[in-house]
Order: structure tokens, then C-alpha cells, then sequence
């Protein structure tokens, strides 16, 4: 099954894409975590997307469609995958739809979630990182039980994303708008589409997705 998680930055994408890990063991590809894996090693692809990365733009179709298909061609996706923001151009939607297809296979589902612009910017900024394990918490919306220590692997370390200031949320909100919300008719068309209310809680969003993810697989 693949699964595509559409939506702004800041919607909850990442967040549910764990928890769809955790409950369905389907593998979570994120092409922002590839692409700062990449900045962080100094990667050629890496260097190349840092500065679009860094204003809030959109890294050109043809390094994240490199870094997409070389992470495809792992055996370990047999099990099923959650797509976390990718695809986001009608290029990219197309390049996956053509990969899919030489496979057989099609989108079981692409799940949009639905945030407003404000609540998009303050998830943004309040959030910070478990350096260990990649756990994400939030100022004010997901605390971690004990201050400063992660509830999940008990690591003490935490990281702020450089592009998670409110001017580079602005930015890469409006990339969202232009570029990647009218892939929302692509998937209509396609009758893949799935809308869900982001606005609710973690658990709340979870619960919907979980219900989507049981009935198409
Ligand atoms: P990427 O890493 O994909 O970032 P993004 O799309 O901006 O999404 P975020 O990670 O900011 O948000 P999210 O939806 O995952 O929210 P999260 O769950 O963390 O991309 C970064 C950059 O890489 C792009 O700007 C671009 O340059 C480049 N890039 C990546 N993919 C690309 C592609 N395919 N093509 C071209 N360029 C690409 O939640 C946010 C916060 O809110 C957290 O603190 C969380 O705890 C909290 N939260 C989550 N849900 C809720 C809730 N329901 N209520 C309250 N708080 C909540
Ligand atoms: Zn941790």
C-alpha cells in the first residue's frame, strides 16, 4: 500500500506518520528528513538544496526525485509506505505515479490535511526535536512528561529546524498554496482523495487516519 500525506508545513504530517509507523508498520518516507540528511553529510544533492531549504522554496524535481527513487529501490518498502511530503509539484506527482506504475501498484490513498494558516505558523514554531530518536514535541501542544528529557528513548538533547522561524513559515506556506495544494484535484480525479480536519488534537487526527489506513489496506 502508499499512502500520501498531503498538506502545509506544520499541518502534522510527520507527526502522523510515526504514529502510522508505529500502528500499521508501514515505512515512513520523509523527502524533508532525506534532504536534511543530506545537507548534514554535505551530499553534492545536499549542498545544492541547503539555501532553497533555507529560505522556505521547494528543492528542484530532479534532486528529490533522485533521493526519492534511490530510497524506493530499498527492499524494506515492500511493507508498505506513508509518503510525508512528497509529492509536492505536479512533476513530482507524476514521476510517482509513473514509478508506481511500472510496479503495478497505484496510490492506495492521499490524505489531506486540513489546517488554517495560523495555526500552521505557531505549530512551526513551537516545535523542537528529540536529537536521539527524532521524537517531535511542541512549546505548548506535546510537552514531554518530564521537562527536558524525551519520553520516548530518554534522551536529553533537543533541535530546533533553521527554517522554523515565522518568516520561513511564511515562505514555505506560501510555496505550499502555489505549488503543491492543486495536487489535491490530481488525487480527486484520481479518487484517492481523503480530506481530514487537521485542527483537532494529535490523537484526535490520529484516530482518523488510523480509520482511513484500516478500511483502504
Ligand atoms: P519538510 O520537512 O517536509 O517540512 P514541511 O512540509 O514544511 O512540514 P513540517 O515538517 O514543517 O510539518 P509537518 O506537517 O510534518 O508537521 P509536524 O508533524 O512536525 O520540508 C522541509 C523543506 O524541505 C521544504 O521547505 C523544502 O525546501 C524541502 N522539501 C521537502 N520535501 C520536498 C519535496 N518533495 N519537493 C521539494 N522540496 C522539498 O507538526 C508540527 C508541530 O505541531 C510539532 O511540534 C507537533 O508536535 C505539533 N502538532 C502536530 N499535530 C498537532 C495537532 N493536531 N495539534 C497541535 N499540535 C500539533
Ligand atoms: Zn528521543
Amino acid at each position: 500500500a502508499v499512502f500520501i500525506l498531503l498538506g502545509p508545513p506544520g499541518a502534522g504530517k510527520g507527526t502522523q506518520a510515526r504514529m502510522l509507523t508505529e500502528a500499521f508498520g508501514l515505512v515512513q518516507l520523509s523527502t524533508g528528513d532525506m534532504l536534511r540528511a543530506a545537507v548534514a553529510a554535505g551530499t553534492p544533492a545536499g549542498l545544492a538544496a541547503r539555501s532553497v531549504m533555507e529560505a522556505g522554496g521547494l528543492v528542484s524535481d530532479e534532486i528529490v526525485l533522485g533521493i526519492l527513487k534511490e530510497r524506493m529501490r530499498q527492499p524494506d518498502i515492500r511493507a508498505g509506505v506513508i509518503l510525508d511530503g512528497f509529492p509536492r509539484t505536479a512533476a513530482q506527482a507524476a514521476a510517482l505515479d509513473d514509478l508506481l506504475a511500472e510496479n503495478g501498484q497505484t496510490v492506495s490513498a492521499a490524505i489531506a490535511l486540513e489546517v488554517d494558516d495560523e495555526a500552521m505558523i505557531d505549530r512551526v514554531a513551537g516545535r523542537f526535536t528529540c536529537a536521539a530518536c527524532g521524537e517531535g514535541y511542541h512549546d505548548r501542544h506535546k510537552q514531554t512528561a518530564r521537562p527536558g528529557v524525551c519520553d520516548k528513548c530518554g534522551g536529553t538533547e533537543f533541535t530546533r529546524r533553521a527554517d522554523d522561524n515565522a518568516e520561513t513559515a511564511r515562505e514555505r506556506l506560501s510555496a505550499y498554496h502555489a505549488q503543491t495544494a492543486p495536487l489535491i484535484a490530481h488525487y480527486d480525479d484520481l479518487g484517492v482523495l481523503e480530506r481530514v480536519d487537521a485542527m483537532g488534537s494529535i490523537a484526535a487526527v490520529s484516530q482518523q487516519l488510523a480509520r482511513i489506513v484500516s478500511r483502504v489496506s
